[in-house]
Order: structure tokens, then sequence, then C-alpha cells
């Protein structure tokens, strides 16, 4: 095949060069230009080009959108209903789905119980760029999958995966991973910027072309996003993330983006010697078993996407050696972790300058909602009081700079859940607590400052 005329893209900005340099001369970031194909415009496929000719029966035309309702998302329910209500409620037929997460998560075992559950219902080809077929084979044997209908490649180069899915004619693609795979169409080494941005590109045509749902792996980088440019998050339908500590044998798989379904929706499972196993009901497991209340932890209710969860934050304060206090969040934002503790300070008389302030989410979930401002404050005061919090005590609520407690939505919701697990009391917005201050066996303090949600746990 002839070489492709390349440009070089930038990627933090998008500029475009026509030769590689060192630094973007548009935005002054060093090293970061990669190679990009330039496809030639007659080589667009129809259905994205601009215009159409007259008569053309392929070209696009103006529709009314009732006349296109009824043919979009065809939706193959998977059977397995985390993964289902991740996706927004099952597989779409031609859509580009990309999983990312560290090593060893369980991306591939997630996907290739994904083809076990479809089996003959809906054929899949799994192609594998990282490991042998007969590792995928033992895995698949170990999961106890039915054998027989599932079909793998192992390949690396994207035309050829192609090929061999046009033949093969799968309704379900996988692709472990795109980190692996490469074009003929550039020289850079697989792995890069943009092979990877090519070859997703190539795989995300294809399946819109063929109604074949892809779904691609992709690996994590040190910061925490899918390695390769950003655009991928563009290029994709739905883009989710499997999460979860090393040491816990629970799986977060959290919808980023989706254009078939809510963004933030969760699915839970945990890592047994057979696989992922679903917990279709977790509100409860990301809470730690003390036996009695200890110092720094406390339980709020959060609601990443469709359902509550019941979530322990932690946190430890401690006198700092240091000049400049380490302050850690793990599973939490750290900016808004420092913007606590001003607050905590200037309206709570807290005064926590010389300590190092550690917070944790357990079970390794990422708490990304205002709503957990308030539980994190208490798990902060607890720990640099040393004194714990009352008995069965649940929080939300989002904290201002003035120091004022926040409504959050689905308050209603989240108080049924903290009833329905036995807590006895919730310290939450004022906006958010019912007329008669009880949910069930539970008292609700509404609260409108900072210092009156103190006065009430303390
Ligand atoms: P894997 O799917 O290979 O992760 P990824 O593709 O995200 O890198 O997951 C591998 C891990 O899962 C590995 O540490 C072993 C563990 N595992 C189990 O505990 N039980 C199982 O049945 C399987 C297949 C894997
Ligand atoms: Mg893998």
């Amino acid at each position: 095949m002839a070489k492709a005329k390349t440009a070089y893209v930038c990627n933090e900005c998008g500029s475009e060069h026509t030769k590689w340099q060192g630094q973007c001369t548009d935005c002054g970031a060093w090293n970061s230009l990669s190679e990009i194909v330039v496809s030639p415009a007659k080589a667009a496929p129809a259905a994205t080009r601009r215009g159409g000719y007259a008569g053309d029966a392929s070209a696009p035309r103006v529709l009314s959108l009732v006349d296109v309702a009824q043919t979009v998302e065809a939706r193959t329910s998977i059977g397995i209903g985390e993964l289902d209500r991740v996706l927004g409620g099952g597989l779409v037929d031609g859509s580009v789905v990309l999983i990312g997460g560290d090593p060893g998560i369980g991306k591939s075992t997630l996907l290739l119980q994904m083809l076990g559950a479809l089996g003959e219902r809906l054929s899949g080809l799994y192609v594998t760029g990282e490991e042998s077929l007969a590792q995928v084979a033992a895995r698949a044997q170990r999961l106890g999958l039915p054998l027989a209908p599932l079909r793998a490649l192992a390949e690396t180069c994207v035309e050829r995966i192609i090929e061999h899915a046009a033949a093969q004619k799968p309704r379900v693609l996988i692709v472990d991973s795109i980190q692996t795979i490469w074009t003929e169409l550039l020289t850079a080494a697989p792995g890069s910027v943009s092979q990877v941005r090519e070859s997703a590109a190539k795989l995300t045509r294809f399946a819109k072309e063929t109604g074949i749902s892809v779904f691609l792996v992709g690996h994590v980088t040190k910061e925490g996003g899918i390695a390769g440019p950003r655009v991928l998050e563009h290029m994709v339908d739905a883009v989710l993330y499997f999460e979860g500590e090393s040491g816990s044998r629970f799986r977060v798989l959290r919808a980023f983006k989706n254009r078939f379904g809510a963004v933030n929706e969760l699915g839970v499972f945990a890592m047994s010697e057979k696989g992922l196993r679903e917990v279709p009901n977790p509100s409860a497991i990301f809470l730690s078993a003390h036996a009695g209340p200890t110092p720094g932890s406390a339980v709020m209710v959060t609601r990443e996407g469709t359902r509550p969860l019941l979530v322990e934050v932690q946190a430890l304060v401690d006198q700092s050696p240091l000049a400049n206090p380490r302050r850690v969040a793990l599973g939490l934002e750290q900016n808004r972790l420092a913007m606590l503790l001003a607050v905590l300070h200037r309206h709570g008389g807290a005064a926590v300058y010389d300590q190092d302030v550690f917070v944790n989410v357990v079970g390794g979930i990422r708490v990304q909602e205002t709503a957990a401002d308030l539980p994190i404050l208490f798990a902060i005061l607890s720990s640099f009081r040393d004194r714990p919090l009352p008995d069965k005590l649940v929080a939300f609520g989002e904290v201002g700079l003035s120091g004022e407690i926040r409504p959050v939505p689905n308050g209603e919701e989240r108080l049924k859940e903290a009833a329905t697990h036995g807590f006895l009391k919730a310290v939450v917005p004022k906006a958010n607590a019912p007329k008669k201050s009880r949910v069930g066996d539970m008292d609700v303090v509404g609260v409108e400052r900072l210092s009156e949600a103190l006065g009430a746990i303390l």
C-alpha cells in the first residue's frame, strides 16, 4: 500500500503542522506533536460527506425525526445486568465503547464473559493483541464459558482485523487492546498516539458502516486518562472506566461518557475464582465493618448514576512534620479537599493548617459529586478531635464557600436508602430534610450552616 499523506497534530491544542517540531508553535507545549493520516476527501464514505448529489440514493437526506425514531437504538440485553445498566440498557448496534482501566483490573475477563453471556444469541469476535489465543482459550475454559461459539483472533494490524471481521460478520467485535493495534498507513510505533487514534478511527468507521458493536480496551495512563489523545473519547459513543482497589475484590464499572445512557452510572462486580460476578444490590458493600464507632469515619449516601449508594469516607488528620503539610485525597478531587479545609477553618473553627490530612473513600470507588462535602468534613473533624461520630450516623450535602449547606438532588431517595440500612440519624441540607424530620426509624436533622451541622454531631 502506498504511504499515505501525513501531517502532525498537537495533542494539547489540536493544531496541525506540516512537519514535526519539538514545540507546538500555537500553544507552546513541548513534545506534543504526533503523526496523523490526512485522508483524501474522495475516500470518505458517503455517510460522512457533507453534501450529496441529486439522485444519489445513499446521499444524506433531510428527514423528519418521526421517521428516524423507530430505526435507531436496536438494543440487545447482554444478560449481565450490571453491564447492561452501565451501557444504558443493553448493547446498541453499531456503537463503539471504550473500556479503560488499570492492568489486571479485569477488562479482558469482563469482555470475554460478555461474549460468553451472548453465546449463540449474538456472534462475537475477540481480537487479542496482548495475549496468545491459548491464553484466551484457557481463561474462557476457567470461566466455564461455552467454548464453541467463542471465536478469537490474534492480530494487531487494523486493516487485517477489519478484513477478518468483514468476512466473519460478527455482531460484536472486541479489540483488546487498542494500544497494541497499528495501521499500515503510519510508520509510527504501535501504542503511539497517532497509531491509537488512527486505528480507533478506522474501527469506529467500520462499526458505523456495518452496524457491528465494537468494544475497545484502553490502558490508563498515570494521570488516570485513557492513553492516547483525548480525541479517542470524542470518537467513541461511550467511555467506561473499570476501577477498583488492588486489595479489594470489588470492581466498579463507571460510564464516563455515554451517548445511549446516563453518565456516572455504576455497575458493581466482585472478582472471584470464576471470574467477575455481579453485585446487583451493592448499596452497603462500601461500608467497612467496624465493631463500633471509630474516629475519622463517616458514612455518606452518594447517588452515582441512577441509584443511591452508601459509602464510607475515612480521614486521618495528624500533626505534620513538614512545612507544607500533606493533603491527600483518594477517590475524591484534591482541590475540593483543599477548599473544604479552608471552609472548615473559616466557618467551623477547626484549624488544620499544621496537620497532614488524608481522606479516602472506602472500597476504591470515586465519588465525584458535591454531596460528599459534608461527610468529608465530618470525617476530618472526627479524626482531628479523635472522637468518633455518633453511631449509625449518615450525612450528605454540599458545602459552600460561605459555610452554607446546599441541597443536593434526590434527597428523599438517599434518606430512604439510609433508613433501609438501619441508620438512625441523618444530617442533611435543610432543603433535603422532610417536614416531619423522620424517615422510618431515622431522625433527620436539616441544617443550613456548617456551624449548625457540626453542632448536630458533637
Ligand atoms: P484481566 O481480565 O486479565 O485484566 P485486564 O484485562 O484488565 O488487564 O484480569 C486479570 C486478573 O483477574 C488477574 O489478576 C487474575 C484475576 N482473575 C480472577 O481472580 N479470577 C478469574 O476467574 C479470572 C479470569 C481472573
Ligand atoms: Mg487484558
